[in-house]
């Protein structure tokens, strides 16, 4: 082992949370956070909401998550670099730049990358992902009143491009592959009422269809569907997900599967090396759990638990995970996680915009979606960590308070 030092790859929320939390906590060691070239260290949430819909003439800056000064403060050293190999027996990683550097304890924070359009064209000019700073410079360049838009994938990204490119004035097209919008993430009454809401604003979707080829000459024009179909593009947007940032971890040995596995605790399969946010699967079998979640509260959990597990102190409490979108100033917050199958209750009326969807499994509250009420969602996300048992009717009326529709514990007989 080299020397006394966690090295952090990845300076996103994850990464820049762990060395917060690492200073916080007063590791007597160096902190070393590795970032990649265009710097990471940035809110991400406002990169499809507010900075695109400035539009191109804004000088609206991107919002650092902590200032340089509270890095040189809390001694989290920072170096530029991408992170190629990791020497697991000799404690060091290595960087693009031929460099390397030694670690006592690693924190893994890569993220995860924008999946790209694999079909012919993909990689013409004018077809755009968003995921970093650059790719949102990009994009708000060539969004132009006018401009003729094409938004592959109707998920948190399409639709908040869609939102922001109508506000600009272009002319916005979204391609879905399944029936509805936010099909991984909500339910339909939600989907349905977010369709309604963009079309109102002149977005047209189109479901259930499969883009086979972009054409163009030398930069897109046309994107074509499976049914033949084409559709007239000045750009294209894909935002059809995200793939987790393993290629290091899988390439030194540590065990991933979609995702570096991690345990509660944030740990790898190597007892030196954590792992957190994007880049993980978390398994937690006790609880059932096997999943990776693409979130910013989880992410910072996750990096929060590492820090103490380096530090010897137990993790945080397990927070309920939570979400949260803004499309066309209508915001959806989201606690818990859903399950198809959970029973469905509606809470208000959609044409109100002002409604919540509680999902129960066993008749307790698992998760809920709040459109514009956040009394449902403060008061919400606490019965859901409770797992609340929840009486149907009272919940369906918007008129009684969420808290006042949980089920009196039965009395027992004496
Ligand atoms: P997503 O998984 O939310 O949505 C992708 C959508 O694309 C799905 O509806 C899927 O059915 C569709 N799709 C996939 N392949 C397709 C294809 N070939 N043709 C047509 N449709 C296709 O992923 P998205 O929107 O790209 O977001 C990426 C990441 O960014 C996620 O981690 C998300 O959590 C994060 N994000 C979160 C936001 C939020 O929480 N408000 C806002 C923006 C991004």
């Amino acid at each position: 082992m080299s020397e006394n030092a966690v090295v952090i790859v990845g300076a996103g929320h994850a990464g820049v949370q762990a060395a917060v939390r690492l200073a916080e906590l007063e590791w007597s060691g160096r902190i070393v956070m590795i970032e990649e070239q265009d710097g990471a260290t940035y809110e991400r949430p406002p990169l499809s909401k507010e900075f695109l819909k400035a539009g191109a003439a804004s000088e609206t800056p991107i919002t650092p998550l902590r200032k340089e000064q509270f890095f040189a403060d809390k001694r989290i050293e920072r170096v530029h670099g991408t992170v190629v190999g990791i020497d697991r027996a000799a404690h060091r990683v290595q960087l693009a730049d031929g460099t390397s550097v030694g670690y006592s304890k690693l924190i893994l924070a890569p993220g995860s990358a924008a999946r790209s359009l694999r079909v012919p064209g993909g990689d013409l000019a004018g077809v755009h992902l968003l995921k970093t700073r650059a790719d949102a410079e990009a994009l708000r360049a060539a969004l132009r009143p006018g401009a003729r838009v094409v938004i592959v994938g109707a998920g948190y990204i399409g639709l908040e491009v869609a939102a922001a490119a109508a506000a600009l004035g272009c002319e916005t097209t979204v391609l879905e592959f399944m029936d509805r919008v936010m099909s991984r993430v909500t339910s339909e009454p939600v989907s349905r009422f977010f369709e309604q809401l963009h079309e109102s604003h002149g977005t047209r979707f189109v479901f259930g269809t499969a883009v086979t080829e972009l054409t163009g000459n030398g930069r897109v024009e046309d994107v074509v569907t499976a049914d033949g179909s084409s559709y007239p593009a000045d750009l294209v947007v894909a935002g059809i997900g995200v793939v987790p940032r393993q290629e290091a971890a899988e390439a030194a040995g540590i065990a991933v599967r979609d995702g570096i596995l991690v345990d509660i605790e944030s740990r790898t399969s190597d007892p030196d090396i954590y792992a957190a946010g994007d880049a993980t699967r978390l398994i937690h079998a006790e609880e059932g759990i096997d999943r990776r979640l693409e979130s910013i509260q989880s992410a910072q959990a996750q990096a929060g638990n590492a820090a103490n597990s380096i530090m010897g102190l137990p993790r945080g409490k397990n927070e309920v995970p939570w979400f949260w979108t803004i499309q066309h100033g209508v915001r959806l917050q989201t606690a818990g996680l859903r399950l198809p199958e959970d029973e469905i209750v509606l809470r208000g009326n959609p044409a109100d915009a002002q409604f919540t969807v509680l999902y129960l499994r066993d008749g307790r509250l698992a998760a809920l979606d709040t459109i514009g009420s956040l009394s449902d969602f403060t008061a919400g996300k606490k019965l859901v960590a409770q797992g609340a048992p929840i009486d149907v009717d009272l919940a369906a009326d918007r008129s009684v308070k969420l808290s006042a529709a949980v089920l009196e514990p039965v009395a027992q007989d004496s």
